[in-house]
């Protein structure tokens, strides 16, 4: 008997500021696990920062950073395909071909053109104020992002969910037109656990978020770290006093990092009093630090010009374009671009 083909998975990350600790624990680490039982297939979604980033030298900075990132923590490129979405021009043509077949509709009622039409009409201004093709486009792009590939599973957010939903749908309108030539398959979204215990906290007790600015970057030098640990916020209890540590943020950001029994140990130091602030944010600094230092140094080697990551990154766009290429072939054909053969 033949096996079963290994599924695909497939994400994007889009580069729009220094990755987290929050991003570590909510997305990469999960997306790395899932590559244990998955074909997995990781990129960097710059041309979808485009859409909001309008600094050429960011842009290339959050693109590289990110990148070096998921190699630093431990992504494998020879186990999984990892590549910049803009060195893969088959997507783009490709783009054309699914907006032909998409309803102006569907993208109309897209969450995120949703939300900006509101805000500016809440605003008092026209309902289109500020909103340029791209975002319009934007759930097209991820579409094609998934469907050129021929993934199976889209590890997302909660806030990219409906995305996954439209390319299943477009990919359901190219089928029903085409299908006897050239079917897609029909990919599906799968959530992480980020609620309660997988949710970081920020620096102001909200979760850790670029939008609220109250992250801590993963790859910060100590001296910053320690200084970015220090501003956690904590009540006055003092030093004897029971505390509650399902309340605290310093402890909810041990809990993601420490071994369990250190975590364990700490919980119940904290229960019974005699285990300030002051000291707890010492603790949780050490554990950060040891866990991220030998990360930081891999990932600064990485972020150096014509390191090895541009290596990784080019072998990778080679593997996504024969995967991308193999698929536009038969897309072309089936709608009648090219002969048939
Ligand atoms: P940000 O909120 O900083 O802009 P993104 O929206 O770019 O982060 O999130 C990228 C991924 O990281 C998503 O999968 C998201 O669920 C995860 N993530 C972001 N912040 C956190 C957090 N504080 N805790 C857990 N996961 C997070
Ligand atoms: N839109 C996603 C985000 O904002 C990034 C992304 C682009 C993506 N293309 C994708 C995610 C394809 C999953 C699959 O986070």
């Amino acid at each position: 008997m033949s096996q079963p083909a290994t599924k695909v998975s497939l994400t994007g990350i889009k580069p729009t500021g220094e990755p987290h600790l929050g991003n570590l624990i909510g997305a990469i680490r999960p997306a790395l696990d899932l590559a244990e039982q998955y074909q997995s297939i990781y990129f960097i979604a710059d041309y979808h920062a485009l859409t909001t980033e309008r600094e050429p030298e960011l842009l290339r900075h959050y693109s590289r950073a990110v990148a070096a990132t998921w190699l630093a923590v431990g992504l494998d490129p020879d186990r999984t395909i990892f590549y910049r979405q803009s060195d893969v021009p088959e997507i783009f043509e490709l783009t054309w071909i699914m907006a032909c077949v998409t309803g102006k509709g569907l993208m109309n009622r897209a969450h995120a053109y949703k939300a900006a039409r509101d805000r500016n009409v809440e605003a008092g201004e026209e309902p289109d104020t500020g909103v340029n093709m791209g975002l319009f486009n934007y759930p097209i792009l991820m579409a094609v992002d998934i469907l050129a590939m021929e993934s199976d599973v889209v590890p997302v957010g909660k806030d990219q969910v409906q995305h996954v939903e439209y390319a299943a749908d477009i990919a359901g309108s190219f089928n029903y037109l085409y299908g006897d030539r050239y079917s897609f398959t029909i990919p599906e979204a799968i959530i992480p656990d980020t609620e309660g215990a997988h949710t970081l906290p920020g620096l102001d007790g909200r979760k850790m978020s670029k939008s609220y600015g109250n992250t801590i970057p993963l790859f910060l030098p100590e001296a910053q770290l320690k200084k970015l640990v220090r501003k956690i916020p904590t009540d006055s209890t003092p030093v004897e006093a029971p505390k509650d540590p399902d309340s605290s943020s310093v402890f909810a950001i041990l809990s993601q990092f420490a071994p369990d029994d250190t975590v364990a140990e700490t919980r119940k130091r904290l229960e019974e009093g005699g285990l300030g602030w002051g000291e707890l944010k010492n603790q949780l600094f050490e554990v950060l630090n040891e866990r991220l230092a030998p990360l930081r140094e891999r990932y600064e080697t990485l972020m150096e010009p014509g390191s090895e990551l541009d290596d990784v990154l080019a072998d990778g766009a080679r593997r996504a374009r024969e995967r991308a290429g193999r698929v536009l072939r038969q897309v072309r054909t089936a709608v009648g671009i090219e002969p048939e053969r």
